[in-house]
């Protein structure tokens, strides 16, 4: 299990769940370090179990630019590896608060909500933009919201209405990035995103641009409502995306939610953490992959 869990956390990926936790704590004015880590690992670990789970269901071959454990493993040594690496994560969560586990097993609880509204929404043209956002906050913007809200708890800072402000800023920091992640899908090259491009459209996922697209486009709702598209298929759609105005759209709703993290977040005092999110939030409406 160590060995599967290795392939996936070796290989990578942006660790910008616990970096916004850090940043958090230190931003509240934390100063024991330790307990920060332990929140920045817990939800990495969740994140990592949550992927090895979701490239089973969504039968991914590659993640993070590497075959997927799910393909160098299997299936079910995969599944236990998620359970083993959710396991640990609430293994170090045990330290904290009743609180505190409490919001952390809230986060898990809406991971699940979201991947099964998601599945609920595959092929399914009745998708909404609110069903949409309704399905991020729960599968990716939960976890940063509430990593955010025990680390800057742990920080017991004064006055304490500073946990939601921050806890508000990462929300909208994980709508941001899972709102960036789903124009990528369409935009980027498949080395820049580590994974093929278009797989969303391929496995028929309620992404951003397929959302705002089916909205006034009959035509692309009736392939987005097709299962098992062809490579043309494939192709043609993202072609159509790539030149609609859905894109410029997307992005736009990334940077109304990347403005929402910035006024949340000048609701904290002056700090160079508070500096670092502020540049974090521009980042992620910056990335290429
Ligand atoms: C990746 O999204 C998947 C998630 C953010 C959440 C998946 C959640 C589960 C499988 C529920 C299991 C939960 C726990 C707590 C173990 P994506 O499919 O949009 O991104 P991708 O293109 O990188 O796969
Ligand atoms: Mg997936």
């Amino acid at each position: 299990m160590t060995e599967i869990a290795d392939h996936l956390i070796g290989a990578g990926g942006k660790r910008v769940r616990p970096v916004v936790t850090l940043l958090a704590y230190r931003a509240c004015g934390g100063e024991t370090i330790a307990d920060a880590v332990d929140v920045a690992v817990a939800l990495e670990l969740i994140h990592s179990a949550s992927l090895l789970h979701d490239d089973i269901i969504d039968e991914n071959d590659v993640r993070r630019g590497r075959d997927s454990a799910r393909r160098k493993y299997g299936i079910a040594h995969t599944l236990v590896a998620g359970d083993f690496l959710f396991s640990r994560a609430f293994q170090i969560c045990g330290r904290f608060d009743a609180e505190q586990i409490n919001w952390a097993a809230e986060a898990c609880v809406s991971l699940t909500e979201g991947e099964i509204m998601q599945s609920r929404f595959r092929n399914n043209p009745a998708v909404t933009i609110e069903d949409y956002l309704e399905i991020v906050y729960r599968k990716t913007a939960s976890l940063f919201e509430q990593g955010a809200r025990i680390s800057a708890s742990l920080a017991k800072p004064s006055p304490p209405e500073l946990v939601d402000a921050v806890a508000d800023c990462a929300r909208h920091v994980g709508l941001t990035f899972q709102i960036v992640d789903d124009v990528l899908d369409v935009t980027a090259d498949e080395e820049q995103l580590g994974k093929p491009v278009g797989l969303d459209v391929r496995e028929g996922n309620p992404s951003l641009p397929i959302v705002l697209a089916i909205a006034d486009d009959a035509e692309m709702a009736e392939l987005f409502a097709k299962p098992d598209l062809s490579e043309g298929e494939v192709s043609a759609i993202l072609g159509r995306l790539r030149r609609s105005k859905v894109i410029d759209e997307g992005q736009r709703l990334a940077v109304e939610h990347s403005r929402h993290a910035h006024d949340a977040l000048s609701r904290l005092p002056e700090s160079p953490y508070r500096e670092s999110l502020h540049a974090l939030i521009e980042q992620l409406i910056t990335r290429v992959g």
